[in-house]
């Protein structure tokens, strides 16, 4: 039996909404015939795009639909009616429009009843994250944020080495973050990001957007976080928009953190749109242990065990002897790997359908909000900053 499942996709235009959540998650798993289920059975997303610009809606429409089910898929920029059962039932609504109208379409989907599940951040401040949590939970409605890094081939790998026991005790954890945003200024191209992340009133900084992401991650792989220091700037305070005007930049572009964990490990993370790359991926995490280290990026993973470590000895007078890349093991590939957002979908769908486990909800995403806020606040107080629970 196939049991369909009608999900709005709001905010679907944009850059996160066409390339991750239509395009390589739902429009994927309705090629892979839907998602199979333990008792055979199969659920089958039906997508409805929505937002507010019905041109940008039907192209988009009609080239993921005809490449996925041979028709278009239906739109509409009534959201109002799309919740409502105007254009079909919808059990689910899933936002990714810019964060600072999170809080009015969650409201909405509260209002029609629908399982939610959204992009990261859900809003900017502690207080809206945690208001929006509440009422998603008081209504009783299934739901969940976007935590894709969880699922990153690499940090997979990385979950299987702490699992097995390769670093011993973990000392530290140090995350590189970043690369070049271009300005669309003095003779560069145009950005490979939207302008209004480079903008603290439209919602923009990468403390809000990066601290979210480091805070399921670092959860999740190593424990609890228990106060940071972490300072912010603007490195480039003029871009060039969508449209070729140039705008003042009001929010952080760079962001230094430390974060010291419960259980005493110390993990230090660089995030920047300012910088170029000379590492081997655009996030790479690197985990020392008493017995392994490994470097992490998306997808591939270098260990050093004990036994392969090298003993420098401090002497720049004469050329570095030891070749330090070359005492490094890839670690293999043992899976063939799903795009990280396509397996979330494909849990937030099982657990809407056939109510299995799930625990990326919107209260862990207040959490993720919450250390971007009190790195903002360490930054602006100059100071160490412990977490309060929520
Ligand atoms: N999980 C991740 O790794 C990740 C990465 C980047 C961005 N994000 C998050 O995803 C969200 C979208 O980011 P993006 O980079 O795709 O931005 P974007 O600017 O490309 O897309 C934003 C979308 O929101 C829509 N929108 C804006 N205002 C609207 C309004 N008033 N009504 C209806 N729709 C409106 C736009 O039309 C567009 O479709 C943000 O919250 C961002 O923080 C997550």
């Amino acid at each position: 039996m196939t049991q369909d499942v009608g999900i709005i996709l709001n905010g679907v235009t944009g850059r996160m909404g066409t390339n991750q959540h239509l395009e390589r998650s739902l429009c994927s798993i309705i090629k892979d015939g839907g998602i199979q289920t333990t008792s055979g059975n199969r659920i089958m997303p039906r997508v409805t795009l929505t937002g507010r610009n019905e041109e940008k809606l039907r192209a988009l429409a009609e080239k993921h639909g005809q490449a996925t089910i041979g028709e278009p898929f239906p739109y509409t920029t009534d959201l109002d009616g799309a919740l409502n059962g105007k254009y079909g039932e919808h059990e689910i609504f899933f936002d990714a429009s810019s964060t600072l109208h999170r809080g009015t379409f969650i409201e909405m989907a509260v209002a029609a009843g629908k399982a939610i599940y959204c992009e990261k951040p859900t809003a900017v401040d502690t207080p809206e994250a945690k208001r929006l949590a509440q009422l998603v939970d008081q209504a009783g409605l299934k739901n969940g944020v976007v935590q894709d890094k969880l699922w990153l081939p690499g940090f997979l790998k990385v979950r299987s080495l702490i699992d097995d026991g390769f670093f011993g005790k973990i000392l530290s954890v140090r995350g590189e973050f970043g690369y070049w945003v271009f300005t669309g200024l003095d003779g560069e191209p145009p950005a490979q990001r939207p302008s209004w992340n480079y903008r603290s009133e439209d919602g923009g900084g990468i403390m809000i957007d990066m601290f979210c992401h480091w805070h399921y991650l670092i959860n999740n792989l190593f424990g609890p976080i228990h106060r940071l220091v972490a300072y912010g700037n603007t490195d480039i305070d003029k871009r060039s928009n969508e449209t070729g005007e140039p705008f003042v930049c009001t929010a952080d572009d760079s962001a230094y953190a430390i974060f010291v964990l419960a259980n005493g490990t110390v993990c230090q993370f660089n995030s920047s749109w300012c910088v170029r790359v000379r590492r081997d991926d655009l996030l790479c995490l690197e985990i020392n242990g008493t017995k392994g280290s490994a470097v992490a990026g998306l997808r591939d993973v270098y260990l050093q065990t004990s036994e392969q470590t090298p003993k420098p000895v401090w002497n720049p007078d004469v050329e570095q002897p030891i070749e330090f890349l070359d005492n490094w093991q890839k670690m293999p590939n043992e899976n063939e790997y799903e795009n990280a957002f396509k397996i979330q979908w494909q849990d937030f769908l099982r657990h809407v359908v056939l109510g299995e486990p799930w625990k990326y909800t919107l209260q862990e995403g207040t959490k993720g909000v919450q250390l971007a806020e009190l790195g903002m606040q360490s930054w602006k107080e100059s100071r160490w900053v412990e977490i309060p629970g929520l």
